[in-house]
Order: C-alpha cells, then structure tokens, then sequence
C-alpha cells in the first residue's frame, strides 16, 4: 500500500527521489462548520505551528517549507492577520487600541474565517500542504486569558477544521523575552498582555501574560491534542523532530 503512494520525481540534477503522497485522511470541523464545504474534497494537509512571540515559528515554518517543497509537495502558508479582507483595518484598530475586547475577538475570528474560506479550503481542495503560522488556539488563548467565556470561544471557532497537526513551540518567558530584544530591540504592546494591567513595567508584563498564555495553551492541550515541542533546543534539533513527527504523520 505504502509502495504504491511513493512517486518518483526527477530533480534538476537528475536524481529521483522519492515523494511520499500522503493518503487522504477525513477531516472534520471543529464544531458546526461551514455550510456547503465536502469535507471529502480536503486532499491537502493541514499543519499548524504555535507558539508565543519569538518562539520561532518563522524559523522552523521556512525550514518546514524548503524541506516540503524539495520533496515535491505544493505548500501554502496563512497566519494570523494576513487575511485581504480585514488584515489592514485590523491593524489599524490595534494601533489606536480603539475596539471592546469582543470586537477584537470578532475582529481576528473575520480575518480568519476569511482565511479558512479563500485561502485554506482552495488549497487543502488542490492537495497542498497548508502551514498555519498560529491558528484558532492562540486566538482563544489570548481571549481565555482576558476572562471570555470558553464555550463562546468553542462556538465562534466552530467554524475551524481540526488540523492535521498542531505544535506548539514551548519555549520560556525568560527566554522569549531575549529572543524578542535580540531579534526587535523592543517589545510589542498586545504581546506584553499590556491591556491587561498586570504591570506598568512592559518587561514584568511581559513575562506575567506569557506564563498566563502558557498555562491557557498547556489547558487547551487537554482538548485539542497538540504536540507539545521543546523548542529551546538548537533550531536544526526542533526542525528534525517537527520532520519526524511530519514524516510519520503522512505515511499514517
Ligand atoms: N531554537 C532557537 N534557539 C535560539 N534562537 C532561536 C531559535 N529559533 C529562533 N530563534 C531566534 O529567535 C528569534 C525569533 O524567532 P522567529 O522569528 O522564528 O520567531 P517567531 O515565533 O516567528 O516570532 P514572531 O512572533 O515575532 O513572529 C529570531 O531572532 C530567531 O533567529
Ligand atoms: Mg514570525
């Protein structure tokens, strides 16, 4: 069975390698859904990388990329705040810190149900392999960590496919907290949880929201099964396991 999904593709030195096709797996919805959508159809995989500010997603996302994409499979990628129809404006309401916490929330749930619908379906539909840099978890996080209610939370992301993996990069307050000075020279106002009021000081603030984040992620494991990666490790170390845990997922 395995043998029959390997096809054999010619690089531009001529040598074959081997591309593993990944069997298609039925996908299901998170809860309701969206109408009309034949889960059936959904022949790409969908994998989603977590994690807090500076925990390296980008690092390990480009590697997964050139690695998917060397070994013959079509990748698309989507994240936070990137949808067409919202991204700007949603920007432009943080700067200003202008909206209640519910139309935030609804804010990022539009930007990503646009996502879901014209970025993430087309492509699972075609057969690529979609790399989510965040996804509904850290938007439920971020809003758990502010007091929303969880069962409105699930019902409003209801909408979203399970995904066929989820990592989340654990990495520690501590540590992030260098890696974003070493990388920005600065901290970010809604990443420090500064809305919150847990300190005047952005740098305590900083670490206090990350550990409640953590604690919200470690909770929503529970629920949602992600594998949880030790991502303070060497760079090269977290993408090898991210390839393993990749690798055996589609020969699944
Ligand atoms: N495993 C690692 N060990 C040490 N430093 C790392 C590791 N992975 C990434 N970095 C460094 O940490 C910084 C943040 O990494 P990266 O940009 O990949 O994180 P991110 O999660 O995408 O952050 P952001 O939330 O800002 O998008 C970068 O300077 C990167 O070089
Ligand atoms: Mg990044």
């Amino acid at each position: 069975m395995a043998k029959r999904r390997l096809q054999k593709l010619h690089t531009r030195e001529n040598d074959v390698v081997s591309v593993l096709v990944p069997k298609v797996t039925p996908k299901r919805f998170i809860g309701h859904g969206l109408p009309g959508v034949q889960l059936e159809q959904l022949r790409g995989k969908l994998i989603v990388v977590e994690g807090a500010d500076g925990s390296g997603r980008s690092t390990q996302i480009a590697r997964l990329v050139a690695w998917l994409e060397g070994t013959g499979h079509h990748t698309v990628q989507v994240g936070l705040k990137r949808s067409t129809l919202v991204s700007e404006e949603l920007e432009k309401a943080q700067q200003g810190n202008i909206l209640s916490r519910t139309t935030l929330s609804l804010f990022y749930a539009t930007d990503f149900a646009d996502q879901l619908e014209n970025m993430i379906l087309p492509a699972l539909r075609a057969g690529s392999m979609v790399l989510a840099d965040r996804y509904i978890y850290t938007l439920m996080a971020r809003d758990l960590v502010r007091g929303m209610n969880e069962a409105w939370l699930t019902s409003l992301y209801g909408i979203a496919l399970v995904p066929d993996a989820v990592f989340y990069l654990e990495v520690s307050p501590e540590q992030l907290v260098q890696r974003v000075f070493a990388k920005t020279k600065q901290l970010d106002y809604w990443e420090s949880g500064m809305d919150l009021g847990l300190s005047r000081d952005m740098f305590e603030s900083f670490l206090k929201y990350q550990a409640l984040m953590h604690d919200q992620f470690r909770r929503l494991t529970l629920t949602y099964k992600f594998h949880i990666i030790e991502a303070e490790r060497a760079p090269e170390l977290v993408f090898e396991e991210l390839r393993e845990r990749i690798q055996s997922m589609l020969a699944a």
